[in-house]
């Protein structure tokens, strides 16, 4: 078995970006704190890889938006992770819902904007607040935030999503700032086009999600991962601010080659 190289906790870990990463850091010898609405999906992801790995994986129902389910999942994280503590945290939980533009809104599309700024910004605040003073106690601490291409350029009908990137951008540069001397790491991953369940929970519907990638070759969750593996592994003094990565296919947010 590989050496004992940390423990990681993973928000959105039943799906996409979030449970491609958990393969690679089992497997990287890392051991997981898994977080994510479907719990189902979290069991069944950890015992494969206590069985594949041997590492030992914790599966917890977390809701980003539920203050009761947060501090249970951080109660639990770090008992689990014992006193060396989080090594790691990854906030992959996160969503778009739709693309209308803002001429066209209606007083309906308003709970949708809620959730969307809910989940991918106060989201990742309240996960990461309850991490960070372990963190600096220990004074080792690496935060992987998931933000995307749409908070770097601006589309149409993007302007929710874009913005909510955007705003994780931000905190991530706010974050590293005020933890400069902590030892603590933060690093702000940027990824285009990526195929996994994100466009059919945006677009609420199977065949839209498949044309989102129709004729062009998507980064998978695998891909992304790599690249977050490739941050986590850099030695202590060494911090990637961001990572902007997208297909080949891709070299805009709507600049796109299809066959
Ligand atoms: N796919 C792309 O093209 C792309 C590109 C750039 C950035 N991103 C970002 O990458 C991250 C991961 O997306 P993905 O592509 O892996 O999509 P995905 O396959 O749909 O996975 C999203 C994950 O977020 C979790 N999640 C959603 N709402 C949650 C909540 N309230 N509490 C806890 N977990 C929640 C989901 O779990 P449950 O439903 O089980 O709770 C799921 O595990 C997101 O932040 C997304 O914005 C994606």
């Amino acid at each position: 078995m590989v050496e004992h190289a940390g423990t990681a906790v993973i928000t959105g870990a039943s799906a996409g970006i979030g449970a491609a990463l958990a393969r690679q850091l089992a497997e990287g010898g890392w051991d997981l704190v898994l977080g994510a609405r479907r719990l189902d999906r979290l069991e069944s992801l950890a015992a494969e890889l206590h069985a594949a790995h041997g590492r030992r994986v914790l599966a917890v129902p977390l809701d980003v938006r539920d203050g009761a389910s947060l501090d249970a999942f951080a109660l639990q994280a770090e008992a689990f992770a014992g006193s060396r503590g989080v090594t790691a945290l990854v906030n992959s939980a996160g969503l778009a819902r739709g693309a209308g533009r803002l001429p066209d809104a209606t007083a309906a599309d308003e709970a949708e904007w809620e959730e969307v700024f809910d989940i991918n910004v106060l989201g990742l605040l309240r996960v990461t607040r309850r991490f960070l003073p372990g963190m600096r106690q220990r004074g080792v601490g690496h935060v992987l935030n998931m933000g995307s291409l749409a908070g770097i350029e601006t589309y149409e009908g993007g302007a929710i999503y874009c913005a909510s990137k955007s705003a994780v951008r931000v905190i991530s540069r706010a974050l590293r700032l005020e933890l400069i001397g902590s030892g603590l790491r933060v690093c702000c991953i940027n990824p285009g086009m990526v195929e996994t369940e994100f466009s059919e929970v945006r677009f609420g519907d199977t065949e839209a999600a498949k044309a989102v990638y129709q004729g062009m070759t998507p980064l998978t969750g695998d891909d992304v991962a790599r690249a977050c593996m490739w941050v986590l592994t850099q030695p202590p003094h060494t911090n990637i601010e961001e990572l902007w990565l997208q297909p080949t296919d891709q070299a805009s947010a709507q600049k796109v080659h299809r066959e």
